[in-house]
């Protein structure tokens, strides 16, 4: 029997790839860049399955190209809206994400960029390589107090909540936002469910969990941004169009919040010369809220391991779409 063949968009670790590849003829993308458009529309070319990146958009063209025997869609990466999964369901194509291995690395790293913008780490580190640091000062460098404060979560899912976990650590109170019911989830961890204006106006800190779709785009934009308190400090590990860059630009500039910190942005990368970059008050990292080695192994082989059991006709453990099953 012909074994299946499958495109990997990128280098994953390699354990992921020795799965896909003992199991089918498997064609990888080695550049550190994503693959350009016309290079996807060619690589995809009579494919079973794809492993692609969040950087690669799937499209209805994507699926048109690959041909009626595309069988799934295996992103690594636990948000998928670079992925058009309405169209892939109604096509029996099954999609798939890595959910929950990377929910604690991602806390972390939200975490980091919290304390690193209120404790002005960035600053601080390049002020001494610049050989600025002459003495001890009682006003030098002062940041906020991250103990006692209150954490405002929008999206307690399961990264939300792993955020809110470490925040009673440091006795925060802690105010969510979520459209969906959390109950249970929020008794766990001591978060109190709000409305968006309410959490925008008392939180001292705010942190993005949410799903980038068409009511989270742009959630925090100018409007928002005014309803902060002046010494507010925004923290984003989910995706970069939740933010309305301009406004949060003319935010941090103009002293209505304090300070934020980025491990996503919109556009992403963000160019060099972008004014984002010429503020001192926000600390920007290149999305690396899963990258661990740990766990971007774990990634890699969750991502294997669903793509190998939706070619086996099985159903997939990460299925996002399972409706597709009563299509097929
Ligand atoms: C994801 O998985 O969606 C993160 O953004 C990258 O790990």
């Amino acid at each position: 029997m012909s074994r299946p063949k499958v495109w990997i968009t990128r280098l994953i670790p390699e354990k992921g790839l020795d799965l896909v590849r003992d199991f089918a003829d498997t064609e990888v993308w080695e550049d550190e860049l994503p693959p350009p458009r016309e290079v996807i529309l060619e690589k995809v070319q009579g494919k079973d399955g794809l492993l692609p990146l969040l950087t690669d958009k799937i499209d209805a063209e994507v699926m048109d190209a690959a041909g009626p025997q595309l069988k799934v869609i295996s992103n690594y990466a636990v948000g998928y809206d670079n992925i058009d999964v309405p169209t892939a369901t109604k096509r029996g194509i099954m999609v798939t994400n890595t959910p929950g291995v990377l929910t604690d690395t991602t806390a972390d790293l939200a975490w980091a960029l919290l304390m690193a913008a209120a404790r002005r780490i960035v600053e601080g580190d390049k002020y001494v390589r610049a050989g600025k640091w002459k003495t001890w000062g009682p006003r030098l460098m002062l940041g906020q107090d991250v103990h006692h404060a209150t954490l405002g979560i929008i999206g307690l899912g399961r990264i939300g909540s792993a955020v809110a976990k470490r925040a009673r650590g440091f006795a925060m109170r802690i105010l969510y936002y979520d459209p969906e019911p959390r109950e249970e989830l929020a008794r766990e961890v001591g978060a109190e469910l709000v409305d968006l204006d309410t959490l925008l106006a008392e939180s001292d800190f705010i942190t993005v969990h949410t799903p980038l779709t068409g009511e989270t785009r742009h959630l925090l934009d100018a409007e928002a941004f005014r309803k902060m308190k002046r010494t507010a400090i925004v923290v984003n590990s989910a995706r970069g169009p939740i933010i309305n860059t301009e406004d949060l630009y003319a935010a941090l500039k103009n002293g209505e919040i304090l300070a934020a910190g980025l491990d996503v942005t919109d556009p992403e990368p963000i160019p060099p010369e972008h004014p984002l970059l010429t503020l001192d008050n926000v600390v920007i990292v290149p999305h690396v809220g899963s990258a661990s080695v740990q766990t971007r192994t774990r990634m890699a082989t969750m991502a294997a391991e669903n793509l190998i059991a939706a070619l086996r006709g099985e159903r997939p453990p990460n299925l996002v779409n399972p409706e597709v099953l009563s299509c097929l």
